[in-house]
């Protein structure tokens, strides 16, 4: 016998330390209270129903070619990328439960999909979650962390435990590589830390970008180095101020790191004016968060004009505040009639 379930899990930023945490220095992320929702209802006829209605796009690009053609770039095939989480979720939840047993699946996300806010971990954990809950079985925290990583390790050939953590379990991490595994410790909040995200269509992939960074410090690692080690300080040095809730001394840390961030050569045009319209309209810092290339900035504000200037650069915006639950079952009476 199964239920109709819905779960939520959250999406993330990076307020520090992306791309230095690939060669040991530590970072810190924040769950953020924007959420992928999966329902699950048990079908008798062992068959799988998807339905992703509303998993949104980072954006569309229209090019105007010199001989009047117009060419789209959409975000199409990341839609089609969170579906293969979906799929391969589903796999190990069924190992889990120990059963096959046929589901509708209805997935909407209030993030946009392949834009770095770790959607895709979102997508697993609340598909494993809502699975395993429709089933009338329970999962605890831990495993359901270690479940989802193993859905991203196996999608991507590779994955960081970070995404599926904050998914699984919400708040603020610290996360410090210890030599072959990851240690992550929760940190406290001195104050409310308000977040504007803003979005634009991703240009290159996590993966080349951390590839170039890679080719970088090899070719020139007198100079490269010292960028890494310094972004690991103020990732640090970011810890101790938003523990003690300075933002003033959060916002100018921030501001470093995407200066650092841009001397690598992970940013790109539209995400600096993003990240400078952000703070000449009044926030007291802003960096891009996650691999760069397009894709997402922060900035430390709840200003509705610095929504504004980044709406002008042509970013979409969201705002955001801390999610410190993670994955949870919700009540949510009028989904169950949607499929
Ligand atoms: C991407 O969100 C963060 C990077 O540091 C890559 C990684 O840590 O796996 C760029």
């Amino acid at each position: 016998m199964g239920y109709v379930v819905t779960v939520k899990a959250p999406g993330k930023v990076i307020l520090y330390g992306e791309h230095a945490v690939v060669y040991g220095e530590p970072a810190l992320a924040m769950a953020v209270n924007k959420y992928v929702y999966v329902t699950a209802k048990v079908r008798d006829d062992g068959k799988i129903g998807i339905n992703a209605m509303d998993l949104k796009l980072a954006g569309l690009s229209v090019t105007i070619l010199e001989n009047g053609d117009i060419v789209a770039r959409t975000d199409y095939g990341a839609v089609i990328s969170a579906l293969s989480y979906v799929k391969r979720a589903l796999e190990i939840a069924m190992e889990y439960v120990g059963k096959r047993v046929g589901v509708d699946l209805l997935i909407r996300s209030e993030m946009p999909v392949g834009a770095g806010l770790g959607t895709s971990a979102a997508v697993a954990v609340a598909t494993i979650l809502a699975y395993v809950k429709a089933l009338g079985y329970d999962i605890d925290k831990r495993e359901l962390a270690r479940l989802a990583w193993q859905v991203e390790k196996d999608v991507q050939g590779a994955a960081s435990p970070t995404d599926t953590t904050m998914a699984t379990f919400g708040g603020l991490i610290y996360i410090k590589p210890e030599g072959n595994s990851v240690i992550m410790e929760p940190v406290k909040p001195g104050t409310e830390i308000p977040l504007v995200i803003g979005y634009t269509p991703r240009v290159s992939t996590t993966k080349e970008l951390v590839a170039m960074v890679r080719r970088k410090l090899e070719s020139m690692r007198d100079v490269i180095e010292p960028i890494i080690k310094t972004i690991g300080v103020i990732t640090r040095r970011g810890r101790e101020a938003l523990e003690k809730g300075d933002l003033e001394l959060m916002g100018t840390l921030m501001n470093i790191n995407h200066g650092l961030l841009d001397s690598l050569g992970v940013s790109t045009r539209q995400l600096n004016e993003m990240v400078y319209a952000a703070r000449s309209a009044g926030a007291l810092g802003s960096k891009l968060t996650g691999a760069g290339g397009g894709g997402c900035m922060i900035a430390l504000s709840d200003k509705v004009d610095v929504e504004r200037a980044i709406e002008l650069i042509g970013g979409s915006v969201l705002s955001a505040r801390l999610d410190s639950e993670g994955a949870r079952v919700i009540d949510d009476k009028s989904l169950p009639t949607l499929i």
